[in-house]
């Protein structure tokens, strides 16, 4: 790499024209696909706390969505054709136990169903257990804030896996449990629309007691099953400035390695969700997407390579960006993939990466305003079309690499 920036120099100094042309490699079995999340496109789902809140007008409402619970054959004979060989998809809690104890096993064939198809194409799947949308029983009774909520959150991870867990390659406990706890607790931007700091460090306290106790009881019954949990970091930076040189550090710290620090023994693997580089101080100026959020693929190395002290195999359960037209995307995507190489050089043991999202779907309180997907969806027939961006990257999934010239 070092070699190939130092003649790009030497030819965009002097002109040269050398050809060059660099692989970069990626492991044999590396995951290359594209994750989604059960609200974000089942459509159908009534009975979580966002349909709720969405009943009473305080976030948009699902709908149909993409209608995934019934089009998952389609979606993943497409994403087979695009050169995956992995998907990331969650379950929806409030299908399986739509009543407090009372399972639906009816639900459970559906996913039996949904996993099948997936392996049946030889995609490999990576399931969520949990992915931010709680039953509306568990949501009136308090949700992560009950001091009950490791117990029921781990009897309902082990119904699932108990009955999923020959179907499934992998499985995460939860997905981003800070900023489930955040935009929930301290925000209130989400279900249940709480600002209160005791509350959200109350709710980080029991997510941490779920993900262990989760982890215990199903490890108990099922050890080999593959077990990890899925965290979002950020790449926080700073100016020269004493104070947010502090801040940068202090956030790295709370946000990027306290959960992670409380849960990795009770991890067989580590999913690494990123989006963010947010810089404190005088403003970086980089491009912004459609979201206003900032365009900088390197923060992905950043947030990568730190995870090496848990000495874990990793993956990229998400990277993506909001970009309707797909004028960045191409361009975001290769440069995670490059940055996801070099930490790879660096020793990290990384195992796979999704982009966030297959297809255009639910973005939370946003409704359906910004487009994640490498596939659009076309709001009213609900057809999927391919985006270049979906191209660019069958190239490097069929390769296994990526072609820099
Ligand atoms: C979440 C997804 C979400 C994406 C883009 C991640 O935080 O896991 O559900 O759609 O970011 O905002």
């Amino acid at each position: 790499m070092q070699l190939f920036l130092l003649l790009k120099f030497v030819q965009v100094l002097f002109c040269y024209n050398i050809p060059m042309k660099q692989i970069l490699k990626f492991p044999e079995n590396f995951l290359w696909g594209a994750a989604s999340a059960s609200y974000q496109v089942e459509g159908g789902i009534y009975n979580n706390d966002w349909a709720e809140a969405s009943r009473l007008g305080k976030v948009p409402s699902a709908g149909e969505s993409t209608d995934h619970y019934n089009r998952y054959a389609e979606d993943f004979d497409l994403a087979k054709s695009l050169g995956h060989n992995a998907h990331r998809i969650s379950i929806e809690w409030s299908r399986i136990e739509p009543e407090e104890g009372k399972f639906d096993l009816a639900e459970i064939e559906h996913y039996k169903k949904v996993l099948t198809a997936m392996h049946e194409r030889g995609l490999k799947s990576m399931v969520t257990l949990w992915h931010f949308t709680i039953p509306v029983w568990f949501s009136d009774m308090g949700g992560f804030a009950n001091r009950r909520s490791s117990e029921i959150f781990a009897r309902y991870a082990q119904f699932v896996t108990k009955h999923l867990h020959e179907y499934a390659d992998m499985f995460d406990t939860m997905n981003e449990p800070m900023v489930f706890s955040s935009n929930g607790y301290r925000n209130g931007q989400w279900p249940p629309f709480k600002k209160n700091y005791f509350a959200f460090l109350r709710v980080i306290k029991n997510l941490i007691r779920s993900h262990n106790l989760a982890y215990s009881k199903i490890k108990k019954e099922i050890p080999q099953i593959n077990l990890g949990v899925v965290k979002n970091n950020m790449h926080f930076s700073s100016d020269w400035k004493p104070w947010n040189w502090v801040a940068a550090k202090f956030m790295r710290w709370f946000w990027n390695r306290r959960f992670l620090n409380a849960v990795h023994k009770k991890c067989d693997h580590i999913g690494l969700n990123y989006y963010f580089h947010s810089h404190l101080g005088r403003s970086l100026g980089l491009p912004k997407n459609d979201f206003g959020w900032d365009f900088d693929p390197s923060g992905l190395y950043h947030v990568l390579i730190d995870l090496k002290r848990y000495k874990k195999p990793v993956y990229v359960t998400e990277a993506g960006i909001a970009d309707r037209a797909d004028s960045m995307r191409p361009k975001y995507i290769r440069g995670l993939v490059l940055w996801a190489h070099n930490a790879l050089q660096k020793g990290l043991d990384l195992r796979g990466f999704m982009y966030w999202s297959f297809a255009d779907n639910f973005e939370w309180a946003a409704g359906y305003t910004q487009e994640f997907g490498m596939v659009h969806i076309e709001p009213k027939t609900l057809k999927r079309i391919p985006r270049e961006s979906a191209y660019v990257y069958k190239t490097i999934c069929e390769s296994n690499a990526l072609t820099i010239e």
